[in-house]
């Protein structure tokens, strides 16, 4: 059965899983992910200039041989190739090292945090007509941000042409950013779930493993389930075949009212919970 899809405002449609690539920067381990993940039906695979694979990606792909137009390709804006005429040399330069004439879905990688940028209203807007123009000129089909809190979005609001089309956060049981979230409904911003799994950190916590093992499921299928009924698109990262074709399976999965309540109040407990206002260090994390 191939993959649910989940539309965008622009009527761009994205499955609503993907492969989280983070961390992984070595180019053998990437083709072996990317092939692995292609023959589970992973068909969107999502990188980032920050990341440091975006090499390895294009490499992947083009040593795999897979058809351009059967595989979305996400790509991130780092921070430090903010303003407009910035943002639209690093997307190009992205383009280059993915070996690709255009991207599926291009996503402001991080607020200018406030803490650090006095003007980071007129940063954040500046690079986002950036963004925009890239997508005018048909190098990106969809754009988006990731990490913006509402206060950022508002502030992009008052100068954006094109609102962002997806919020790549942090999100998973524990962690539901209920206020931005919620935000992004109203809005028809998709939110993208990224580490749905708490980054690893959450698949131990004894109440999800007790509901888990109750639903007949694993503590990250839970958690996969939990975000995709809340519509999200989820982008789990792993490089272990098994745990790909368990956390691909999790779309066909039922979860009832009283779990979904549950995961819904789940106290914290782990996952990277970062303030984008605070930090901009991602090699940090
Ligand atoms: P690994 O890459 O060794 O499989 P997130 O997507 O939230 O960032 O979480 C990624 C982390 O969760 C990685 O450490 C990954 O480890 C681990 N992980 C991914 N899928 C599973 C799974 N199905 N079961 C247990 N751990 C998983």
């Amino acid at each position: 059965m191939s993959m649910k899809e989940a539309r965008l405002r622009n009527d761009v449609f994205l499955p609503v899983i993907g492969a989280g690539l983070w961390k992984i920067t070595d180019r053998q381990l990437m083709v072996e992910v990317v092939k692995n993940a292609w023959q589970c039906g992973y068909r969107l695979f999502d990188t980032a200039s920050a990341y440091s694979n975006e090499l390895a990606l294009g490499k992947a792909v083009s040593e795999l041989g897979l058809p351009r137009e059967q595989i979305i390709i996400q790509d991130k804006l780092w921070t430090t190739c903010y303003g407009y005429e910035n943002a639209q040399a690093a997307c190009r330069h992205s383009l280059k090292k993915l070996k690709t004439d255009y991207l599926d879905v291009y996503l402001m990688h991080w607020p200018a945090p406030s803490k650090l940028y006095d003007n980071w209203e007129e940063i954040n807007a500046e690079t986002w007509r950036g963004m925009e123009q890239l997508y005018k000129e048909g190098y990106v089909r969809a754009i988006g941000v990731c990490n913006f809190k509402i206060s950022h979005l508002e502030a992009l609001g008052k100068t954006a042409a094109v609102h962002p089309l997806i919020n790549q956060i942090e999100c998973h049981p524990g962690m539901p950013n209920k206020e931005i979230t919620e935000y992004c409904r109203k809005k028809e911003i998709r939110i993208q779930a990224s580490s749905p799994l708490g980054n690893g950190q959450i698949l131990n916590n004894a109440e999800l493993l007790r509901i888990a093992a109750e639903s007949g499921v694993t503590a990250a299928q839970l958690c996969l389930k939990w975000s995709l009924e809340h519509g999200y698109i989820i982008l789990p990262k792993t490089t272990s075949p098994e745990r790909m074709r368990e956390n691909f399976c999790s779309w066909q999965l039922n979860l009832d009212k009283d779990i979904m309540h549950l995961l819904d109040n789940l106290p914290f407990c782990g996952g990277l919970a970062i303030d984008s206002d605070e930090v901009n260090k991602f090699d940090e994390l």
